[in-house]
């Protein structure tokens, strides 16, 4: 992702205030034992991972994966060794493709498609009885090279629909849900109707967004579909802003018969500075009153301004995760909660050079619930925790 998506991750050290502190000095309420170091004997495997904990709340709990990384010919034999394919299959029930299922990833060129990855990472689920997650289906990013060269205002609208029809088409009945547009909302982009200002937007106009659901519910009529973005978790007004767009967006599409299932908030927080509070739940409520469920769809947390240790770190990502986690998930129609990968090994936050993906002091972050070392993070008990303290899904 670029930096212009991660306008919204903000600057402000959170200071010395309570996420700063170390462990002898009094912490929040809802910073719990479990936020500090995680036993060295705990158990993670079967009954006690993330995966049959969420299931015994009626949640799927899932991760972002590269299926280049996985060792499915060995898990399909009962015999892998390799202990991230293991991890995965163990701690999740729902898995997305970090980027092999975006246009970049299925379109060598104009007139083809490589579904070689995408298979692979269903042939995975499959095995592992995972459902899977499309994503996406339509984005101003993750574009292949060839768009730029290739795409006009006459043949877009055939490019979006064809480029639908045949990959919600070739996994038609066995996507758990959709992302059908990612993204399309930017009011610093100063339009009236708050649309980013998209090559999608500029080649078809605002309408792409609707044809985008209607080819994709034709393709798939049982996929849940799903607009999914980011920027709308916190109470900041630009923030604030964005989340009411993106409300005036899906109560136009319910109000015109736009087939959608669901809204992804794609969570990716940061551990100091502003937090997520009372504006997030009363969206995620006028959700609810739409019919819409809401996904949790890319979670992790950022510390890259946080000026402290690894130990006051991991606290703080692993409050992070509860406080959050513990405001959504008492929501009836929040049923799926997925982290943005499940190691820090592969975190697109240790991955990127960007200035909100760095830490000053050059040290790699540990946003997700195990480690470089696939070992659980402090981040893995409070998402248990969490994912245990939530209400029963709404069957
Ligand atoms: C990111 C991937 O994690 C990176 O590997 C890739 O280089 C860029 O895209 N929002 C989204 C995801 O919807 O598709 C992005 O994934 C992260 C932000």
């Amino acid at each position: 992702m670029t930096e212009t998506c991660n306008s919204h991750l903000t600057r402000r050290r959170f200071g010395q205030g309570a996420l700063a502190m170390g462990a002898a000095v009094a912490l929040p309420g809802w910073l719990r034992a479990s936020d500090g170091a995680v036993p060295a004997n705990l158990n993670i495997s079967a009954g006690d991972s993330l995966r049959a904990h969420a299931a015994a709340r009626g949640l799927l709990y899932g991760v972002a994966v590269n299926p280049a990384l996985l060792d499915v010919d060995g898990f399909s034999a009962g015999a892998t060794s390799d202990g991230y394919t293991r991890l995965v299959a163990e701690q999740a029930n729902i898995v997305v493709a970090e980027n092999a299922m975006k246009w970049a990833g299925l379109r060598p060129s104009a007139g083809s498609f490589d579904f070689s990855q995408a298979d692979r990472l269903m042939r995975f689920a499959q095995l592992a009885g995972q459902r899977l997650r499309g994503h996406n289906l339509c984005w101003h990013e993750g574009l292949p090279a060839w768009f730029k060269t290739t795409a006009t205002k006459d043949n877009a609208r055939l490019l979006l629909t064809q480029h639908i029809q045949t990959v919600a088409g070739h996994y038609r009945g066995q996507i758990h849900s959709w992302d059908v547009v990612n993204e399309a909302v930017e009011p610093a982009d100063g339009r009236p109707d708050g649309l980013r200002k998209s090559p999608w937007l500029e080649l078809i106009g605002p309408e792409y967004i609707e044809l985008a659901f209607q080819t994709a519910a034709a393709a798939d009529p049982q996929a849940k579909l799903t607009y999914n973005d980011y920027g709308i978790e916190l109470d900041t007004p630009e923030q604030a802003d964005k989340r009411g767009q993106v409300l005036l967006l899906l109560r136009r599409f319910k109000a015109r018969g736009v087939p959608i299932h669901a809204m992804g908030v794609q969570s990716h927080l940061q551990a100091d500075g502003p937090q997520p509070g009372a504006g997030l739940q009363s969206f995620i409520r006028e959700c609810a009153k739409l019919d819409l469920e809401v996904y949790v769809t890319e979670m992790d947390v950022n510390t890259h301004s946080l000026a402290d240790g690894p130990e006051a770190q991991d606290a703080a990502v692993a409050a992070t995760y509860r406080k959050y986690l513990d405001m959504v998930l008492v929501e009836p129609n929040v049923p799926v909660v997925l982290t943005w990968g499940i190691t820090s090994a592969h975190s697109w936050i240790n991955q990127s050079n960007e200035p909100w993906a760095r830490r000053k002091d050059g040290a790699r972050q540990r946003p997700l619930p195990f480690d470089d070392n696939l070992k659980p993070t402090p981040a893995f008990l409070a998402l248990r925790e969490a994912i245990d303290a939530g209400r029963p899904v709404r069957g």
